[in-house]
This record gives C-alpha cells, sequence and structure tokens, in this order.
C-alpha cells in the first residue's frame, strides 16, 4: 500500500533557482539560504521517497487568462522545465507517475473534490526550485512526481479550509493506491512576500513565524484563516501560501516538527521551510 510518511513546505523563488544553475551558492548573500536545506537533503537520502506529490502554482507558464483550473493534476509520465523568459533551467526533466496521478484523479473526484487533469503542461519555478533545493543539482531526480497546481495567480484562489480537506482527499486517495509506494505531500510557496504595489517588498517575520508554529502539533487553526489576513499581514502573494495547507491536511490529525528553517532576505520573499512527520493514530 501507498502511505505518505512525511510532508514538505517550502518558498520557491526563481533567484534560488538561478543562485544554483548559476554557481552562486557560496556567495555569502546566498551560503545562509542553502544552509537551511542542509539538514533535508541529508533526510531525503536516508528516506528515498519513491513519489513526491507536488503542489505549487504555475506562474503563467503553463497556464494564463485562457485557462485558470483551480486545482489540477500532472498525469503524464514526464514534465518539461518551462521557459521563463530565460530558457527553460538546466535541470533533469521531472518524471511523472502516470497512475497514482490518475488514481488520485479518480479517487478526489469521486470524493467530490472535481479536480483537472492535465497531460501535458510544462513546470515552471514553483515545481522545479523545490526540487533542487532538496535533491541538489543531479543528472536524475531521484523521484517521480505528481505535479498538483493551484490556482494563487488570479483571484479567486481557493480558501485554506478547501485546501486542508483537499489535502485529506489526497491522502485518502494514497492510502487506497495498491503499489508499495513510500510518497512524500510537498507545498511550495510563500512566505510573506509582495511583488506589486506601493507595498512591494513587504516581509512580516512575526506573522510567518506564528504560521510555520501552527503547522505542526494538532491545530487546525490555520484552515479558518481568511484571504484578507493572507493579503494584510504576508503581502499579496503571501496567498501562496494556502497551498501549504493542503500539504498539512494530507498529514492528518497530528504532525511532528523535524526540522525547520527561516531566512530573510532572498530575492523580495522570506524563506521558510519546514519538514513535519504525520503522528501514528
Ligand atoms: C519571487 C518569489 C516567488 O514566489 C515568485 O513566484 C516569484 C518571485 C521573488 O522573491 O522574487
Ligand atoms: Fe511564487
Amino acid at each position: 500500500m501507498a502511505r505518505i510518511t512525511a510532508g514538505i513546505a517550502t518558498s520557491h523563488i526563481p533567484a534560488v533557482g538561478a543562485a544554483l544553475d548559476n554557481g552562486k551558492t557560496q556567495e555569502p548573500y546566498w551560503a545562509p539560504v542553502f544552509a537551511g536545506y542542509d539538514w533535508t537533503r541529508q533526510f531525503e537520502e536516508a528516506e528515498k521517497p519513491d513519489v513526491v506529490i507536488l503542489v505549487y502554482n504555475d506562474h503563467a507558464s503553463a497556464f494564463d487568462m485562457r485557462v485558470i483550473p483551480t486545482f489540477a493534476i500532472g498525469c503524464a509520465d514526464r514534465f518539461n522545465p518551462a521557459d521563463e523568459g530565460w530558457g527553460p533551467r538546466p535541470v533533469p526533466v521531472v518524471e511523472g507517475h502516470a497512475d497514482l496521478a490518475w488514481h488520485i484523479a479518480q479517487s478526489c473526484v469521486l470524493d467530490e473534490f472535481d479536480i483537472t487533469v492535465i497531460n501535458e503542461m510544462d513546470v515552471d519555478h514553483g515545481l522545479t526550485v523545490p526540487l533542487s533545493l532538496m535533491f541538489g543539482q543531479v543528472e536524475r531526480w531521484p523521484v517521480k512526481v505528481v505535479p498538483i497546481a493551484v490556482n494563487v495567480v488570479t483571484y479567486p484562489p481557493p480558501t485554506g479550509n478547501r485546501c486542508w480537506a483537499f489535502g485529506e482527499a489526497i491522502a485518502r486517495a494514497v492510502e487506497s493506491f495498491d503499489e508499495d509506494l513510500n510518497v512524500q505531500i510537498w507545498g511550495t510557496g510563500g512566505m510573506s512576500h509582495q511583488l506589486q504595489g506601493p507595498r512591494a517588498g513587504l516581509i512580516n517575520k512575526e506573522w510567518d513565524n506564528r504560521f510555520l508554529d501552527r503547522l505542526s502539533g494538532t491545530t487546525d487553526e490555520l484552515r479558518h484563516m481568511p484571504h484578507i489576513e493572507y493579503l494584510r499581514e504576508a503581502g499579496s502573494e503571501g496567498i501562496e501560501l494556502v497551498m501549504w495547507l493542503i500539504m498539512r491536511g494530507a498529514l492528518g490529525h497530528s504532525a511532528e516538527q523535524l526540522h525547520r528553517f527561516y531566512h530573510v532576505p532572498a530575492s523580495n520573499t522570506a524563506v521558510g521551510h519546514i519538514v513535519l512527520r504525520p503522528n501514528q493514530e
């Protein structure tokens, strides 16, 4: 039987990918950012997950104003890194797990979560930067990936409560998949950042850390946080954090924090990273 063994959340800042691709990780500005992921790179070497369900948002790379799925699942065998204006990142092609992805699609739809099936899409920094942070520069990604794309770019994004419930539905889907697979679920984006308008550059360390505090243990307070609080406290792009709640919802009632990292500055964004283990009930 497939099982979810860990949940990981991380920011997905494009400049972090560029720093890696251009050999700048040891520069004074970037070294502390990458150091925050050393623990997790070792963790992943020990855990050897087979599949990562990678919750991220597309930033007008695969989708645009013509098509805006709230929740979409990538069911293809492979996903190419997107060209975001500088050519595709020099990272491996992302291998999918079509059987698991179609199973999750079926299970979720029959569970009344009507997600959009995508059979062809390029994946942007929202998905590839987290892979680079967790696995470094590799010839081939050591995991298969089931991409779950969430609309947080164009109003209205899904509520935190809906995201949490979607995570619970994904967990039920994974539990009912026959193959013996070690599955992780990742949530990406955030933490506080605003890339536009008069408040561009906004960072809110105190609020971010309160958010991190409430991801472990048994509280589900975050599922009730309204959109307006993300916008007010974490900036217009802080709304990406609702994707972390899909990860958290999939871990069940209780989760233990194994690792946590928070760092400012990195580009325009507060870097947040947490590794969680679902507690057996
Ligand atoms: C930045 C952060 C993001 O999450 C993103 O999608 C784009 C840019 C930034 O900090 O520059
Ligand atoms: Fe983003």
